[in-house]
């Protein structure tokens, strides 16, 4: 009886020390990285003063197009900041806004604000579909966290602008405007991620055109953009009058045939986050099925950091793209609360990639032009961003841990 009982509190013994253990593993790769980002981004603060008051370019464009956010490091090593026009200028702000999501320090408040504030120049413009990025990931964060008074304005203007994009007989929002000779209509994969800002619109006013708007451009997506593997092409091109796809084609992976690894993660985010706002069934299905795409593929790397494109062809001697393996890991947490059978293995995934990217893809302390994360491709297709830091990495990395801490600590994502 005795040694029943001896046996039984050390199972129970043991237990305890696994659980409290494995909490301490996750308070670990959490604490850790937002020690080093508080850091690591109040260097990047520095070296952005820095960057504007050297910016060499003529006074005329200078004045038209400051620069306000970084983007990524250079290949001398130095920041390369960008106006804010373009489509990564929200995530620097956006990062900040976390940071003070996770500390509550002013000082976090304060930063955010001033990074925040230069991007209300974008909320009118309807040149571009990435509102979503530029807009929301900033002014969204800081309404979200600090109800800024005249955020939501800029917010719904931004969200009016967005729809003026949309096609109604194609059902379908146009994503660029260059490349006019080649494509009449392209939409990329990644436009999914701007659809968060019309469903936010949504729910502010009440005006159904901003839910009828995403969920069109959702259903065609998921109509047009998807093999029956579930990898996607990147950019599907429409004729505006009939609806038809005139093209598959890719911009930023190998070639049109194969799959983009970014444009997969930006799927498996962006039907996630449509599943959220509107609870269709259809949406949840396909993320998973998206997800199994990625988790069972051949080419996936055991560190779970995937290559630049799933079907690179010098595979494994191909640079990572880190970008999209944090894109995924948010996506997976926000998953994981979805239940069903995979739901443990899609939080124990993200949590393998948090892990891998602390211990073998962290930036230098005060160095590496003040990004977080090494190793993440831009457009290898297009020569541009092969294996440097990227501040979307960042974004969803910080917004990956957040997202753990919440799971690890039973509270709601949203
Ligand atoms: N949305 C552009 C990119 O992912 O590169």
């Amino acid at each position: 009886m005795k040694s029943k009982l001896f046996f039984i509190s050390a199972i129970l013994l043991g237990v305890f020390l696994l659980q409290s253990c494995n909490a301490q593993k996750s308070n670990d790769v959490i604490a850790d990285n937002f020690n080093f980002a508080s850091q690591q981004l109040l260097y990047a603060v520095d070296l952005t003063d820095r960057a504007v008051s050297n910016d060499k370019r003529d006074s005329v464009v200078k004045a038209n197009s400051p620069l306000v956010s970084p983007r990524t490091m250079e290949k001398d090593g130095s920041l390369k900041m960008v106006p804010a026009r373009d489509w990564t200028s929200g995530f620097f702000p956006g990062e900040l806004w976390f940071m003070y999501e996770y500390t509550k320090d002013p000082k976090w408040e304060d930063l955010a604000v001033r990074f925040t504030t230069p991007l209300e120049s974008q909320k009118l413009n309807t040149g571009t579909h990435d509102l979503g990025f530029m807009i929301f990931n900033s002014f969204g964060n800081g309404l979200r966290l600090a109800n800024k008074p005249g955020y939501k304005d800029i917010i719904m203007d931004a969200a009016r602008s967005l729809t003026k994009r949309y096609k109604p007989n194609a059902k379908i929002i146009r994503s660029w405007d260059h490349n006019r000779d080649k494509w009449q209509c392209p939409v990329i994969i990644d436009n999914m991620m701007n659809l968060e800002l019309l469903f936010w619109a949504f729910k502010e006013s009440g005006d159904s055109t901003f839910y009828n708007v995403a969920v069109n451009h959702a259903n065609t997506t998921m109509k047009n953009h998807f093999r029956e593997d579930y990898g996607t092409w990147h950019v599907i091109d429409y004729d505006t009058i009939t609806g038809e796809v005139l093209h598959r084609n890719t911009h930023q992976g190998f070639q049109d045939e194969s799959t983009w690894s970014r444009g997969e993660a930006w799927a498996l985010y962006g039907y996630t986050e449509t599943y959220r706002n509107t609870k269709d069934n259809a949406y949840l299905e396909l993320a998973r099925n998206i997800a199994h795409f990625i988790f069972t593929n051949p080419n996936l790397p055991e560190d779970l950091i995937p290559y630049w494109d799933f079907d690179a062809p010098e595979i494994p001697n191909e640079e990572r793209d880190v970008s999209a393996a944090t894109i995924t890991a948010s996506a997976l947490y926000e998953l994981s609360t979805y239940g069903g059978e995979k739901a443990g293995d899609y939080k124990k995934w993200a949590d393998t990639i948090l892990d891998n990217l602390t211990k073998n893809y962290r930036a230098t302390l005060n160095s590496d032009a003040g990004f977080l994360l090494l190793h993440s491709t831009g457009a290898k297709s297009l020569n541009s961003e092969i294996d440097v830091p990227l501040v979307y990495a960042d974004y969803y990395f910080l917004e990956a841990l957040l997202r753990k801490n919440k799971l690890d600590s039973n509270q709601s994502l949203f």
